[in-house]
């Protein structure tokens, strides 16, 4: 998704432009821009494709002098991605420069107003938009407002989502930024400010930021060595933000000598899950201890309905949520797509619990399902990675994943971390209902033992690419399960067709007889997620009708399960553990098996085509 970086400050801005704009492509982008206000006035330079090519371009052309600059990566929403679209954008009188995220929604009646007033465009997007006006209002023929002001003034008159950086050849030193319905925060430098969509951006300059909330401006000044911030709402009246303490450390975002961030992330999930586990298991009195939602716990008990929602991969974790929730909660629960929850008219009433699932905690569709059941009443809770993000401020509590920043679109260990938060959330419910001291005390037993579980499995790792070799020619792929690994099912082919672009589908392993049993023939891989539990032995069946139509059968079981051998081409081994904790374990082979079809097809693992790594619009 779009990224924004802007800088004002005692350097030259260029340089923590570029690096900002390199540690936001992860978030998936097709063209890339930056701007500098300097002795010699405004300097725009756009390019189509990654952040390097711009490099390439500035370096060209001498580079951009100035102190006070900012920088954007385009994910394409309106008009396709050229050079003529990508920000930043300018007005009319190229006084402003203008990067920004998000949707203007109203951008066509602007346009005819602001074409009417003698504005010519030149782009296809709606961000135009936004700089003629603002660039309208600021010059007006020399008698024009100050930028703060013409910022203002036009976000009045704005309906849609933004976060935006804006610079302006006549206020050297001021930087303004705003933010409604797309993240931003401000890093508070020494003697400087350096603003972004995304903590990655700022943290090698500061811990120290703002997060602006909607319908907030600030105007950044550094002049003369002497910096200074001014928040206000749109409408300018001040505000007093907050200062929040960054919870990540530079060495987190780096790549750590693996080839890609996606395989450091499946690799360190032992410890990533232990983090996510740290001082909430109390095995000797069979508790489990959650900071965040001990204020709600009665709420919690008494909830008569729980509605997990998320999007993508936290969607599949709201889906096992929902069976922890039912099976040590015992209470109603259902998982749906965020974006469905929305613009249905959902039945909240008093007792319904949502919990809203989100690695970057900036997902739109996610954040209007929360705000939506919050307004009819609903206890909010989040299950957040992002420290500080909006999901995380507007539920009413919540817990965090603590598994680091993750950089590598396709989604892991937050997915594995959403799975311990969410069990953990079931125990903590469950043991002030039904559940007793001994049968808490035996699952933290076994939710410790994981992480080690986890370090098995991805022992397996050459193994897991060696089989995947000889399938990976294959285009079309299903992925089966039962229970709690009927999601995993569903992981597994998401993860597969994000990277590898293979087709794949997830499905519950019954379902396969209803339909997509007519696809499978010698050619189809066919994975089975088998760990032994309650439904194993129907899962074999399941295998048995694909094996008899020639499949090609790749399962994942547990170490000591013999039988299985006489039914799959593939098996790759987990240790055997209790059946609600299994997808933290059935998951991870299937990761990898994505990874290394991937690597193997020779794709750029964590830059996708047409992925975003955070999805902040609808
Ligand atoms: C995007 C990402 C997915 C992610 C989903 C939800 O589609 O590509 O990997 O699962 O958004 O993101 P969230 O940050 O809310 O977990």
């Amino acid at each position: 998704m779009c990224g924004i970086v802007a800088y004002v400050g005692p350097k030259q801005a260029q340089g923590t432009l570029l690096e900002g704009l390199k540690r936001l492509e992860y978030r998936g982008y097709d063209s890339a821009g930056a701007a500098v206000a300097g002795p010699e006035g405004l300097k725009t330079v756009r390019s189509v494709g990654r952040v390097s090519v711009l490099e390439n371009m500035l370096n060209e052309a001498g580079g951009l002098s100035g102190s006070l600059g900012i920088a954007h990566t385009r994910w394409a929403t309106h008009g396709s991605p050229t050079q003529l679209n990508a920000h930043p954008h300018t007005d009319t009188a190229e006084t402003i420069a203008l990067v920004h995220n998000g949707i203007i929604e109203n951008y066509v009646a602007l346009r005819t107003y602001l074409e009417k007033r003698g504005h010519t465009f030149y782009s296809e997007t709606d961000t135009e938009v936004l700089a003629k006006l603002i660039g309208d209002l600021h010059t007006n023929n020399g008698n024009g407002l100050d930028l703060e002001s013409a910022v203002h003034s036009a976000l009045q008159k704005v309906t849609g989502a933004y976060a935006m950086a804006v610079i302006s050849a006549r206020e050297p030193g001021t930087l303004v930024v705003a933010r409604k319905g797309s993240p931003l925060m401000i890093g508070l430098g020494e003697g400087s400010y350096i603003a972004a969509s995304d903590a990655s951006a700022i943290i090698a300059h500061t811990t120290q930021v703002i997060a602006l909330d909607d319908y907030q401006v600030a105007k950044l000044t550094v002049i003369e060595g002497s910096a200074e911030m001014r928040t206000t709402t749109i409408d300018n009246v001040p505000v007093n933000p907050k200062v929040l303490d960054l919870d990540m450390s530079l060495e987190q975002i780096e790549l750590d000598g693996y080839g890609h961030f996606m395989l450091k992330e499946i690799m360190e999930q032992p410890r990533t899950l232990t983090n996510a586990m740290r001082g909430r298991l109390d095995e000797r009195e069979g508790r489990v201890v959650l900071g965040g939602l001990r204020e709600y716990a009665r709420d919690l008990v008494r909830a008569r309905r729980f509605i997990l929602t998320g999007q993508g991969t936290a969607w599949h974790a709201g889906l096992i949520g929902e069976y922890l929730l039912e099976d040590l909660a015992k209470v109603p629960c259902e998982t749906e797509y965020a974006s469905e929850f929305r613009y249905r008219n959902p039945v909240i009433d008093e007792g319904t619990v949502m919990i809203a699932i989100s690695q970057s905690g900036e997902t739109a569709d996610t954040l209007a399902a929360l705000r939506e059941a919050r307004e009819r009443g609903a206890l909010t809770l989040g299950v957040v990675n992002a420290v500080g993000s909006t999901i995380s401020r507007e539920t009413d509590a919540g817990v965090y994943l603590h598994v680091g920043p993750e950089i590598g679109v396709a989604s892991t260990k937050a997915f594995i971390g959403q799975l311990a938060v969410l069990t953990e959330i079931a125990l903590f419910i469950g043991r002030r209902k039904f559940l007793s001291q001994d049968v808490v005390s035996k699952y933290i037993e076994e939710l410790t033992k994981l992480p080690d579980c986890i370090a098995k499995v991805l022992e397996q790792s050459d193994y897991i690419r060696d089989q995947t070799a000889k399938l990976v020619e294959r285009e079309n792929w299903l992925f089966l399960g039962r229970g709690y690994n009927y999601p995993v099912a569903l992981e597994g082919a998401l993860k597969l067709k994000e990277i590898s672009y293979i087709h794949a589908e997830g499905m519950p392993a019954a379902e396969m007889k209803h339909g997509p049993i007519a696809l499978i023939d010698k050619d189809m891989p066919v994975v089975f997620v088998a760990p032994r539990g309650s439904q194993y032995e129907k899962v074999v069946s399941n295998i048995e009708e694909v094996r008899a139509r020639g499949g090609r059968i790749i399962a994942v079981a547990d170490e000591d399960d013999t039988n299985i051998d006489q039914y799959a081409e593939t098996v790759f081994r987990v240790p055997h553990v209790p059946e609600p904790l299994q997808p933290i374990i059935t998951t991870i082979p299937l990761q990898l098996l994505a990874y290394h079809a991937a690597v193997i097809r020779g794709h750029d693992v964590d830059k996708p085509r047409n992925l975003a790594k955070s999805v902040t619009v609808e």
